[in-house]
């Protein structure tokens, strides 16, 4: 199945225009606390949404929870919600994740459409279908495969973002750069991050979904290509729960740090070019700083890659490259070389 994809130009008109080709007897409004604020208040006079129901959750990753959830289906419920309803989801990557999984599975499932407003939602978490919530301290760890009828991306939210809201989201950019051609990870690199041309990351972001719509397109329940898109993810979903343990960090900080250990088992285990690495590296370096992981933390960081959804029986799977764009998936690592690698992004 092919995903409405629209990069918006008329964010209105089109919005008004995705609604319509919905089935919808009410339309509810899943929003956090602050795209409550920053976002809603900016439409919620507009004529399609004038008797949206509007539901209000926490803003952080740690509101991704069952109870959060349930919240959201009992409001549905008390709001009349039926199988014909429409859910908007009004947010970054955790409101579109909750909301499609709350969709989803609502009376067995009501249509829904995504408006990502964070980077990282509009470059990865709203499209492709992969919805759901966090369990037992894992990311992501239920859910299910259900495409929103359409994604709206409105790129003139860019310019609300702050640094470490583009930075995060900019990861799984670069990610796409990786896996795609030399050209987009060479322009990536390139781009200035300390002071972003929002004109010119617009241009970027509509070629860097582009990237994910093809592969999901190909490949929408991870049984092969899909696993491209993991790369950088083992390390970085570790990264991310053993953070959210001690002092949470954006998924796409995570992603980068991943991603220099996962480059770093490339060039090992797959003939990744070394310069390539490096270069790749020191942008990450640049933008995103280091993470603060010791000796210490590495039996928790193994327990949590051993809980990866990738993982074939035992084995900690990742996906490698074995140049730019050249996709080695379903590559197993052994604890050692995860501890190399880690003892790598220490000190690299
Ligand atoms: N975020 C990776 C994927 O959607 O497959």
């Amino acid at each position: 199945m092919r995903q409405n994809i629209i990069i918006s130009k008329q964010f209105k008109s089109e919005l008004a225009t995705a609604i319509s080709e919905c089935e919808k007897d009410k339309i509810f409004v899943l929003v956090d606390e602050t795209t409550h604020e920053k976002c809603w208040n900016l439409i919620k006079d507009d004529f399609c949404l004038r008797n949206a129901q509007v539901i209000t959750i926490g803003t952080t990753d740690s509101s991704k929870t069952l109870e959060t959830l349930a919240s959201v289906w009992e409001a549905l419920q008390q709001g009349g919600a039926t199988r014909h309803s429409l859910l908007i989801n009004l947010g970054g990557g955790m409101v579109t994740d909750l909301g499609g999984f709350a969709a989803s599975t609502f009376k067995r499932g009501i249509n829904f459409i995504n408006i990502p407003t964070t980077l990282l939602a509009m470059v990865d978490a709203s499209v492709g279908g992969k919805t759901g919530v966090n369990f037992g301290g894992l990311k992501n760890e239920i859910g299910v495969f259900s495409e929103a009828d359409a994604v709206l991306l409105n790129t003139e939210w860019l310019k609300t973002l702050d640094d470490e809201n583009i930075r995060s989201g900019y990861a799984e950019m670069l990610k796409h750069g990786l896996i795609a051609d030399e050209a987009m990870w060479a322009e990536l690199i390139n781009f200035n991050l300390a002071q972003p041309d929002l004109q010119q990351l617009s241009g970027m972001l509509g070629k860097s979904v582009k990237i994910k719509e093809r592969i999901v397109e190909a490949d929408p329940y991870e049984k092969g290509l899909r696993k491209a898109l993991n790369l950088g993810h083992t390390f970085g979903h570790a990264f991310e729960s053993w953070a959210l343990e001690k002092s949470p960090i954006l998924h796409g900080y995570a992603v980068a740090f991943g991603l220099i250990a996962e480059l770093y088992l490339s060039v090992v285990k797959a003939d990744f070019p070394t310069d390539r690495m490096r270069q790749t590296i020191n942008f990450i370096r640049e933008y995103y700083g280091t993470l603060p992981i010791t000796c210490n933390d590495y039996p928790r960081l193994i327990d949590l890659m051993h809980h990866d959804k990738k993982n074939c029986g035992n084995e900690i799977n990742v996906t490698l490259l074995g140049g730019v764009g050249d996709i080695r998936i379903n590559q197993s690592v052994s604890e050692d070389e995860v501890k190399e690698a880690l003892d790598f992004v220490r000190e690299a």
